[in-house]
């Protein structure tokens, strides 16, 4: 009995130092540091869907990827292309220190139930939500139909 209020001030101790801890974990370089570059749409064929491509660099901490939504779409979805086959995807990582592609013959954006079809020259604000980062509106400007500059040789067109 006699040893119940050292046991007390041991616990509060021990919650001081986390709290300290956690304080410090904060400011230090596990914060991500999230850019949108490169950002396009390819003007689509059709008034049905268009695609979008664009790169997340990030300086800092991993982050998520985890929707995107723009006023041009009734709903956006995020796609990743294996061996030619598109699969949609819930988010994707955005690694600590690296970068996040999304490029032709690889991961996509995939904006669906189009309001209007967007013609080259358009600008399309997007709204890209990251887990730890938040919401990061992107204007993507509508290119030709065939632009793509990235353009590796080993990446087959969408
Ligand atoms: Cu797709």
């Amino acid at each position: 009995m006699r040893r119940t209020p050292a046991a007390l001030g041991a616990m509060a101790l021990a919650c001081g130092l986390a709290l300290t801890a956690c304080g410090s974990s904060d400011s230090s370089g596990d914060t991500p540091q999230v850019k949108v570059e490169g950002a396009f749409i390819p003007e689509p064929a059709s008034g049905d869907m268009a695609a979008g491509f664009f790169v997340v660099r990030n300086s800092g901490g991993a982050d998520t990827l985890s929707s995107v939504s723009s006023a041009i779409a009734g709903r956006v979805t995020l796609h990743s292309t294996d061996n030619g086959v598109m699969k949609e995807q819930k988010s994707f990582t955005v690694p600590a220190n690296g970068d996040l592609d999304f490029e032709r013959g690889g991961n996509h954006l995939m904006f669906e139930n189009l309001k209007r079809k967007p013609k080259e020259g358009d600008k399309v604000s997007v709204e890209l939500r990251f887990a730890k980062t938040g919401t990061v509106t992107v204007s993507f400007p509508v290119k030709a139909a065939t632009y793509n500059p990235t353009a590796h040789a080993s990446h087959a067109s969408h």
